[in-house]
């Protein structure tokens, strides 16, 4: 009798484990939809610069990865660099696009993008974490950055690997209003600011990846590096 019940109950307890496991990754399945959706509405707005956001993401976990940061930490940072501009969609387009020089006001207006990021992730449950890096990804290492002024490695390390990386993306890419720069140039830039607006170890774990994406870049194109230097 007693066994009986004993078997009852590890019956229910067993489909009981079950249903929790069916739950947790329908929510999960259910999570990155809403990272897919929104990365898709990103696009459509054209928010995202010039390489494929995916790439930005690969960048960030390859970066993050040669930091030594965990593995369990890294669905955290290929959200946050999917997703650490979704604020922009509360700024004007005619701001966002304009060619000519902002005005302070404008200027003001594009640096809340940062904080509306933040108050839209930290609504995804299980999300909070990115929201966070996604709130500090333009502070700069010497403290001049926004919107807290957060110092050195005051900055959580994924809101400075996506400053870096972003960087490096907004330099080499074609904008409406101008040519993107050349990939040496951008590397040139993020060694020239690295120490104030970068960090420096983030710089040098990142060089080698831009050197391959400029090195695949050239490639595509039916050239080679030794050829267009
Ligand atoms: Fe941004």
């Amino acid at each position: 009798m007693i066994a009986g019940i004993g078997d009852l109950m590890s019956g229910q307890t067993s489909s009981l484990v079950l249903r929790i496991k069916e739950l947790e990754e329908q929510h999960l399945a259910f999570r990155n939809s809403l990272v897919c959706a929104f990365n898709q509405m990103l696009d459509l707005k054209d928010i995202n610069t010039g390489v494929h956001s995916t790439r930005l993401a690969e960048w960030a976990l390859r970066v993050a990865r040669k930091m030594d940061m965990p593995e369990e930490r890294l669905y955290q940072v290929e959200v946050a660099a999917l997703l650490h501009d979704i604020g922009k969609i509360g700024v004007p387009d005619a701001i966002l696009k304009k060619s000519g020089p902002l005005t302070p006001e404008e200027r003001a207006l594009i640096n809340r993008h940062p904080e509306y990021s933040w108050s839209i992730l930290r609504l995804f449950p299980g999300l909070e974490e990115a929201s966070l890096y996604a709130l500090h990804h333009h502070e700069s290492v010497d403290g001049t950055g926004y919107p807290a002024g957060l110092k050195g490695n005051d900055i959580p390390m994924v809101s400075r690997i996506i400053c870096v990386i972003d960087a490096f993306d907004a330099m080499v890419s074609n904008r409406c209003y101008r040519q993107g720069l050349p990939h040496s140039e951008a590397i040139a830039r993020l060694l020239r600011s690295s120490g104030t607006q970068f960090d420096r170890d983030i710089v040098q774990a990142f060089i080698p990846i831009a050197e391959q994406e400029a090195a695949d870049v050239f490639a595509a194109a039916g050239t080679s590096m030794s050829a267009a230097l």
